[in-house]
């Protein structure tokens, strides 16, 4: 099986020699049998990292990182198997070869082809607008860079780049050979009256990198005080979808190669990243805007395990922390939190108080529990009984979050001293929630619910789940409580097409509703949902049962994946295909128990 797969493999082994490839990142030299150079994993003074090239390894004596080849530009480039695979095939000039049985590999292909020539364009058009700054800029934008205090250096690091107008960019990509379907595909032009424009004329703009060092978006700032659109991004494309992306990865990554970081620190926005930088922290980067995704969560993970969730001192950003924190251990991080003055972001701290006041409240970071308790103080009157009794209940709550006994009453002094209850009384309360805990439970009222909603009475907990789920999004308005997209994990035709029709909607800025699925004609699902005549859900059970039918999906979906790989690794021979088999497998089982220890709610 897959023997194509296999001899390409070996085939792009011996095309990538292991003394080549490094040379890419550090400079080799020779002593004895070995190559050696100062590690471009770790960050070192005096060279400990050594490449055996008859072997094709590579082994570092600091850090002791080692592998071949492929593990090397893994750990490099902060990359999956498979990502480095299509690295070393790019260079080599190998094409990667068809998976046995995969019909939708030509169409692949060729988005693939289409996703290079995207990048071509973006990276020309980035070059446009830096030029057209770092060139002959007056007036307005060199007003506005001044005021930002942003330096020559900053500008060519972030290649930060200016739109004067409407048309110089359309001429020069037209001059470069792209078309106008190309450029409105990439999302730089727009169409008015038959004309092509310029998506971000008259603004200040900083290209979006992703973790390959390709330009896949541009934010445009817009130069002074807006109270509508300051930020005018990129819309989704082939190759930009915001909640795969996270902006400074381009930085941090280089900056890797220099220095070492403990952690990376998380904050909101472009202009806190390219301050943070100029500033000498250089381990920051922004989930731009509030809304961290999972996807954003798992790239983090690739970079470093420790995380300083750093938002604005403001409600929106508040909020996003609760969430953010919960996202961010679900992967498997460990997350810190940075509270920030009042009212302020990380860039308005070092422009007030410098860097080093920001260094400090790094250093002052607290536990996701303790952010949360204090989180929660501030909802009660804490000079009250009534106050201290109902804050120290969902204080103790917050506890069972922990899974260990003794680290949830590590906390018990912090939460006597807010609600002045003795620690014996809390700790006594506190064995109580142990007690219930025993694992999660649907509530009766969901799983009432849930009862009614079957259609048919042999209708799979699967297919029941499915329903369900396209049942809220539109009788609730509630696509937005996916932080990602679900479609993967639907199998019922005329589910994904009610599901992407609720995506269009969405982008639309049209809420949903279930009047909505009229239009659906010809879709019986849709019919079957729109006169299901279900009970309404109370507010309160409605997370949770979106929370339990994703799960079942995925599940689901992971489940079919995982059965997939297993029946292929007892067919694999080759013993490098074994080992990237196993470790698809390995990730996946991750995942199933991640989920798993989301659905016992941790
Ligand atoms: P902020 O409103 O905190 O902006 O949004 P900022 O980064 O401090 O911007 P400056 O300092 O005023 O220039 C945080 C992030 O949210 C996204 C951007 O990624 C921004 O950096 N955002 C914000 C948008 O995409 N569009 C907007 O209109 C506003
Ligand atoms: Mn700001």
């Amino acid at each position: 099986m897959n023997n194509d797969y296999t001899s390409f493999l070996q085939e792009l082994r011996e095309k990538s020699n292991i003394v080549d490839v490094v040379q890419k990142y550090v400079d080799l030299e020779k002593k004895g049998g070995r190559y050696w150079a100062r590690c471009p994993i770790h960050n070192e003074k005096t060279p400990s990292f050594t490449v055996d090239e008859t072997r094709g390894s590579y082994y570092c004596f600091g850090c002791h990182a080692s592998g071949d080849v492929f593990s090397f530009i893994q750990q490099v480039e902060h990359v999956d198997f498979k990502e480095a695979v299509r690295l070393l095939a790019n260079r080599a000039g190998l094409e990667i070869p068809k998976f046995n049985g995969n019909f939708n590999e030509e169409k692949r292909q060729a988005e693939r082809q289409k996703k290079e020539r995207l990048y071509q364009l973006m990276r020309e058009a980035g070059l446009y607008y830096y030029n057209n700054l770092a060139g002959q800029a007056v007036g307005e934008v060199v007003d506005y860079i001044n005021l930002r205090k942003l330096t020559k250096s900053t500008l060519k690091t972030f290649g930060i780049g200016y739109s004067s107008g409407y048309n110089g960019l359309i001429d020069y990509l037209r001059n470069k050979g792209f078309t106008d379907s190309e450029m409105l595909e990439s999302g730089v032009a727009k169409e008015k009256n038959g004309k092509l424009y310029d998506f971000e004329a008259g603004r200040l703009i900083v290209p979006i990198f992703n973790n390959l060092n390709n330009v896949v978006a541009f934010g445009g700032r817009a130069l002074g005080t807006v109270d509508f659109m300051k930020y005018k991004n990129t819309e989704e494309t082939l190759i930009f979808k915001k909640r795969n992306e996270l902006f400074g990865v381009h930085t941090l990554k280089k900056a890797k190669l220099t220095e070492n970081f403990n952690c990376v620190i998380v904050v909101e926005g472009y202009m806190d990243v390219i301050s943070l930088y100029q500033a000498g922290v250089k381990n920051a980067v922004a989930s731009m805007g509030t809304a961290l995704t999972i996807e954003q969560a798992r790239m983090l993970k690739y970079y470093n395990n420790n995380i300083y969730l750093c938002y604005d001192g403001d409600n929106a950003g508040q909020k996003a922390t609760y969430k953010g924190i919960d996202i961010l251990r679900d992967a498997g991080l460990n997350v810190k939190v940075v509270k920030l003055i009042e009212g302020l972001d990380p860039d308005d701290i070092i422009k007030k108080y410098g860097v080093s006041k920001f260094r400090e409240l790094v250093d002052n970071a607290i536990s996701p529990t303790e952010y949360k308790i204090k989180e929660v103080a501030k909802n009660y009157d804490l000079s009250t009984p009534e106050g201290q009794g109902k804050f120290a209940v969902q204080a103790l709550e917050i506890l069972t979050e922990l899974s260990t006994m003794v680290e949830r009453e590590a906390y018990l002094p912090m939460i006597s001293s807010l609600s002045r209850l003795s620690e014996n009384s809390l700790a006594k309360q506190l064995d109580k929630f142990g007690e219930n805990e025993k694992g999660y439970k649907e509530s009766q009222e969901v799983q009432d619910v849930a009862q009614r909603f079957t259609l048919k009475p042999s209708t799979s907990k699967y297919y029941k789940a499915s329903r369900y789920l396209i049942y809220t999004i539109f009788a609730y308005n509630s696509l937005d409580y996916f932080t990602e997209d679900i479609s993967h994990y639907l199998k019922d035709k005329e589910h994904i097409a009610i599901y992407d029709f609720a995506r269009e909607l969405a982008t639309n800025n049209i809420k949903l509703n279930l009047e909505a699925l009229k239009e659906l004609e010809g879709n019986g699902e849709a019919k079957n949902i729109y006169e299901g005549n279900y009970e309404s859900i109370p507010n309160d059970c409605r997370e949770q049962m979106l929370n339990d039918c994703f799960i079942t999906l995925k599940k689901d979906f992971l489940d079919i994946e995982m059965q997939e790989l297993t029946n292929r690794l007892e067919e694999e021979q080759n013993i490098d295909q074994q080992s990237l088999l196993c470790s698809q497998i390995a990730e996946i089982n991750k995942q199933i128990i991640d989920l798993k220890r989301r659905k016992n709610g941790k």
